[in-house]
C-alpha cells in the first residue's frame, strides 16, 4: 500500500492550506450509498466508482468495510481496480475497524484510512460515554494503530460543529502528532451556517499546533439546505478538501453535492482564486449515471445537472439568451457535459456518428457496449423519427451492467380493461435454459406486469416506490421507469427506458429479480461466505459505534 496524496507529516514543510488547490473527496460510495432508497450492489459500485475516477476525484470513499461482507469486497475490488484515485475506507476508532479496513485495501495504489470518532459534548456523553480524556486517547491510539498500515489516514471529529472548539484544537493537534495528514470536521447534523463556518476553520488553522501539516477537510449534511454553502465558506477560511457526493446524496437530506461545489469554484474562480481537478465536462454524465444506478432521479429544477438547469422557458429570458447567452446563464451547458444541439441521428446513422455524438455527450463506450447501444439504437430509430441527445444519453446509460441478466424478457402483451383492472402475460428466458410464461391480472398494467413477473420468476417482492417520467420530449419520447422493491429485508432499485412505458416496468422489475438472483448467487461463491474469517473477533473498545456512519 503507497501513498502519494498525504501531505508530508514527517517533513511538514508542505504547507497544503496555502495551495489553490481543493481536494475533491467524494463520498457517494459510503455516506451518499448508506441512505435509504440509494443502496448500491458490488458491480454497480464498482461502475460508479470508475465514472468517479473519470471525473477527476482526488479521493475516493469507497466503503465502510467492517460494516458488512460486500461492503469489504466492494472496497477491496475498487481498489483493485482505480489507478490514480486514491481510495479510502472508513472505521470507527477500533482495531478490528483499522485492520479491516486495511485488508480492504491492501491492493489498493493510493489508500487512506479514514478514522472517526464523536468529539461533541451530547454524543461523548449519550452516544459514546466517553469523558474528553477518553475520546482523546482511542483516537491516538487508533491512527498511530492504522498509520502502521498506510502513510495517509484521515482523522474525523464527529459532530465537530457541536464541539467545544478549544476542544476540537486539543484532539486535532494530537492527530497530526500521532500522524493524521487530512482532519476532518464533519457538519454532521447539518446545523451550521456559513459563517460559523468561517470563524471554526479560521480559529483551527490559526490554533491548531503544526497546522501546516495537515490539510483541514469540510464534511457538510443538508438538513438546513446549507450543505454547499457551508463547503464553501470552509474553503473560504483555509480548508482544502471537501468531502460531497454526487447528485448531493447522502443521509437524511443528504451531504453537499460534488457538481454545485465543483461549478462554483469554477464559475466564481475570480472570488475564490481556487481549483480542483474535476473535469467538469463529466459532471452531468456521472450525475445521469448515478440515477440510473440507484433508480432516483434528480428534481428538474437541482442546480448544474437538473433537466431545468439550462432551459429557458420565459419569453423574455429566451429574447435576452438569443442576444446574448451571458444575459441569463452564468455556465455553458457543454462545460458541464450538456450537450446543447438538437441532432439528428436516424434510422440511416451509422455506428461512427453514434460514436462521435456519445462522446460529445460524454460517453466513452467501448467496442462491446457499442454493439449493444448500436443494435437498440437501430430499433429505436425504427420506431422514432427524431432521435435527440436525451434519447441517445438513455441508450448510453443503459449498459448498466446491473441491467444484464440472467433473465430476459421474449414477449410481453397487456391489456387493459376500462373498470375492471387489467392482464399481462409474460414470457421470459433464462440463461440457464429455461424458458417461462405467466399471465396475472391486476389494478392495472404495471400491477399486472409485476404479478406476472414475480409468477414467472418465482421472486417475491413489495413494490415500495414506483416512478415512471419521461426523459426526452415529443409524443413518442422515451419513458424512464424507475422502481424500488422489497425483499429479503433489503430495498432493490431498478430502472429502465423504452418508448413504451410498460415495456420500461417490465424491464425495470426484472432487473430487479436479476440483481437479486445474481446477488444470491455470488453469496454462494463468494471466498468470503466460504469460511473464510472476515471480521476480527478481538473484543472491541468500550464504546460500541453503530456500523453506519
Ligand atoms: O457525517 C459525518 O460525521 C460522517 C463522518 C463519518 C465523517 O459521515
Ligand atoms: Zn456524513
Amino acid at each position: 500500500m503507497t501513498t502519494e496524496t498525504a501531505a508530508s507529516n514527517d517533513q511538514g514543510e508542505r504547507a497544503e492550506s496555502a495551495e489553490d488547490r481543493v481536494r475533491i473527496f467524494d463520498t457517494t460510495l459510503r455516506d451518499g450509498e448508506q441512505a435509504p432508497g440509494f443502496s448500491m450492489d458490488r458491480r454497480a459500485k464498482l461502475c460508479m466508482a470508475q465514472a468517479l475516477e473519470a471525473l477527476g476525484v482526488d479521493i475516493l470513499e469507497a466503503g465502510f468495510p467492517q460494516a458488512s461482507p460486500d461492503d469489504f469486497a466492494a472496497v477491496d475490488e475498487i481498489a483493485r481496480t482505480l489507478r490514480n484515485t486514491t481510495v479510502c475506507a472508513l472505521a470507527r476508532c477500533q482495531s478490528g475497524d483499522i485492520d479491516t479496513a486495511a485488508r480492504a485495501l491492501e491492493r489498493a495504489r493510493h489508500s487512506r484510512i479514514h478514522l472517526f470518532l464523536s468529539t461533541s459534548p451530547l454524543h461523548r456523553e449519550h452516544k459514546l460515554g466517553m469523558s474528553k480524556q477518553q475520546v482523546l486517547d482511542t483516537a491516538i491510539a487508533s491512527i498511530e494503530h492504522a498509520r502502521k498500515y498506510c502513510a495517509d489516514v484521515e482523522f474525523s471529529a464527529e459532530d465537530a460543529l457541536r464541539t467545544e472548539p478549544e476542544f476540537l484544537v486539543e484532539i486535532f493537534s494530537a492527530a497530526i502528532a500521532a500522524g493524521a495528514s487530512t482532519l476532518n470536521a464533519p457538519d454532521t447534523v447539518g446545523y451550521t451556517t456559513p459563517a460559523e463556518m468561517v470563524e471554526l476553520f479560521t480559529y483551527l488553522r490559526r490554533n491548531v499546533r503544526d497546522a501546516h501539516k495537515a490539510v483541514f477537510s469540510s464534511h457538510c449534511h443538508d438538513d438546513l439546505g446549507m450543505a454547499v454553502a457551508n463547503s464553501l465558506a470552509a474553503v473560504s477560511a483555509g480548508a482544502r478538501q471537501v468531502e460531497c457526493t454526487i447528485n448531493g446524496i447522502g443521509e437524511r437530506a443528504g451531504n453537499a453535492a460534488l457538481e454545485e461545489i465543483v461549478m462554483a469554484l469554477k464559475v466564481r474562480a475570480p472570488h475564490f482564486g481556487l481549483h480542483t481537478r474535476i473535469d467538469t465536462r463529466k459532471l452531468f454524465p456521472t450525475s445521469r449515471l448515478l440515477t440510473q444506478l440507484t433508480g432516483q432521479a434528480v428534481p428538474r429544477n437541482k442546480a448544474v445537472v437538473g433537466d431545468n438547469a439550462f432551459a429557458h422557458e420565459s419569453g423574455i429570458h429566451q429574447h435576452g439568451m438569443l442576444k446574448h447567452r451571458s444575459t441569463y446563464e452564468i455556465m455553458r451547458p457543454q462545460d458541464v457535459g450538456i450537450a446543447e444541439t438538437t441532432l439528428v441521428l436516424g434510422k440511416h446513422s451509422g455506428r461512427h456518428a453514434l460514436r462521435q455524438r456519445l462522446e460529445t455527450l460524454g460517453h466513452t463506450v467501448d467496442d462491446d457496449a457499442m454493439e449493444g447501444i448500436f443494435k437498440r439504437f437501430k430499433a429505436l430509430a425504427d420506431r422514432k423519427r427524431d432521435i435527440r441527445d436525451e434519447d441517445l444519453e438513455a441508450l448510453a446509460l443503459g449498459q448498466d451492467p446491473d441491467a444484464a441478466g440472467p433473465w430476459h424478457i421474449t414477449q410481453l402483451t397487456t391489456s387493459s380493461h376500462l373498470g375492471s383492472g387489467a392482464s399481462a402475460t409474460v414470457k421470459l428466458s433464462h440463461e440457464d435454459g429455461r424458458e417461462v410464461g405467466e399471465a396475472a391480472i391486476g389494478d392495472g398494467p404495471v400491477d399486472a406486469v409485476l404479478r406476472a413477473i414475480e409468477r414467472a420468476t418465482g421472486t417475491e417482492m413489495t413494490l415500495t416506490r414506483f416512478n415512471v417520467r419521461a426523459i426526452s420530449e415529443g409524443g413518442d419520447a422515451q419513458g424512464q421507469a424507475q422502481m424500488t422493491a422489497r425483499h429479503a429485508q433489503r430495498d432493490w432499485n431498478g430502472s429502465s427506458v423504452s418508448t413504451d412505458i410498460i415495456e420500461a416496468t417490465a424491464h425495470a422489475a426484472l432487473a430487479i429479480v436479476n440483481r437479486i438472483e445474481r446477488q444470491a448467487e455470488r453469496s454462494t461463491t463468494d471466498e468470503y461466505s466460504q469460511g473464510r474469517p472476515l471480521f476480527d473477533s478481538r473484543a472491541r473498545g468500550h464504546a460500541q459505534q453503530e456500523t453506519s456512519a
